[in-house]
């Protein structure tokens, strides 16, 4: 019998005082905005998964066929060392990591880490099944609480790798801020691989987050659902409507929740009551779209040596290995 292998980083969230604090900061302020960890719950997760497979979704399938074409050679790069995903969800791109890693040594970590609990749990089980020889060890957590235990804990040789265009969720001061913990959290000589979104038509980015079968608007639409549960809320999602905008100037998507009827909200847990105007809207998510020689820039300003830059036939992704 298996059993897998999890540690909670956020065990006791709930009765941690500043749990929540965020939702309270993003819905007093003007504009209103959530902090996208919030999409990501159990049903937000699996809500994820279906938008990675949706035929308007280029990303998740373009940086697959960076990741299986070249994963033998990033591993011959970086020879055996200890591999931890940030962002993990259903870890099956990693899978051509993973076989690359098998393929090079038959022995290797592998450190999933996400916030939402189910997917981090359902697919260790899967992972250990079939990969019996490595350990494999999934952390429950956000990237700050994943950052913290990274640093306290020894690999000899350790790659950290964050895929899926997460970086774009970061508006450029978080991103800087994300990019300085990840160059502390590495030792000299450690890796991080970063696979992001590059720049292209809005003809091509806006159904990408905005679908014809509705996945996206229901996993927007999720976040209000979660912030119920968690804090006791009673968002009526019947008020709100999916929006997704390519904002050229800023080369992002921006992600909103539209108020159609002024009305009040509450949220119990936090003791927080929150006035929509009709016409409202909040932010839940911006999704950066990049530029290869930008970021190879900024990685370099924070220490993270360009080894090697890979992207596919049409440039509409980039996949970044660099050394710390
Ligand atoms: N990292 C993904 C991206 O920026 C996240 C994402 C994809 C997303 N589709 C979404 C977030 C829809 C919110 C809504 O592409």
């Amino acid at each position: 019998m298996l059993t897998t292998s999890l540690k909670i980083l956020n065990e006791h969230y709930q009765t941690l005082n500043n749990e929540g604090q965020d939702v309270i900061q993003g819905l007093t302020r003007t504009p209103k905005s959530l902090p996208p960890k919030y999409f990501y719950d159990d049903r937000g997760s699996e809500l994820f998964e279906q938008i990675c497979e949706l035929p308007e979704y280029y990303p998740t399938r373009t940086e697959a066929s960076i990741l299986r074409q070249y994963a033998d050679e990033i591993a011959q790069i970086t020879g055996v060392c200890e591999l931890v995903e940030l962002g993990s969800g259903s870890s099956t791109k990693t899978l051509f990591l993973l076989d690359a890693y098998e393929r090079l040594a038959s022995y290797c970590r592998y450190i999933p880490i996400d916030v939402s609990r189910g997917i981090v749990q359902s697919s260790v089980l899967k992972l250990q099944q079939k990969y019996p020889a490595f350990f494999i060890e999934g952390l429950i957590g956000t990237y700050e609480q994943a950052l913290a235990k990274l640093e306290s804990t020894f690999a000899s040789s350790r790659m950290i790798f964050f895929l899926g265009s997460s970086l774009g969720n970061f508006n450029p001061q978080e991103c800087n801020i994300f990019l300085r913990k990840i160059a502390k959290t590495l030792q000299p000589g450690d890796y991080f691989l970063l696979g992001i979104d590059l720049q292209k038509p809005k003809e091509i980015l806006e159904p990408a987050y905005n679908d014809s079968q509705g996945v996206t608007a229901a996993f927007n639409l999720n976040m209000l659902s979660h912030l119920n549960w968690r804090f006791q809320g009673n968002f009526d999602l019947h008020l709100f409507t999916h929006q997704a905008i390519y904002n050229q100037a800023d080369a992002q998507i921006e992600m909103y929740l539209h108020c159609q009827k002024s009305h009040q909200v509450s949220l119990e847990a936090l003791g927080l009551e929150v006035f929509f105007a009709d016409g409202e809207s909040i932010l839940t998510e911006i999704s950066r779209k990049f530029d290869l020689a930008n970021m190879q820039k900024q990685l370099e300003a924070h220490g993270l040596k360009t080894l090697k830059i890979w992207t596919d036939p049409k440039q509409w992704f980039g996949l970044i290995l660099c050394q710390a």
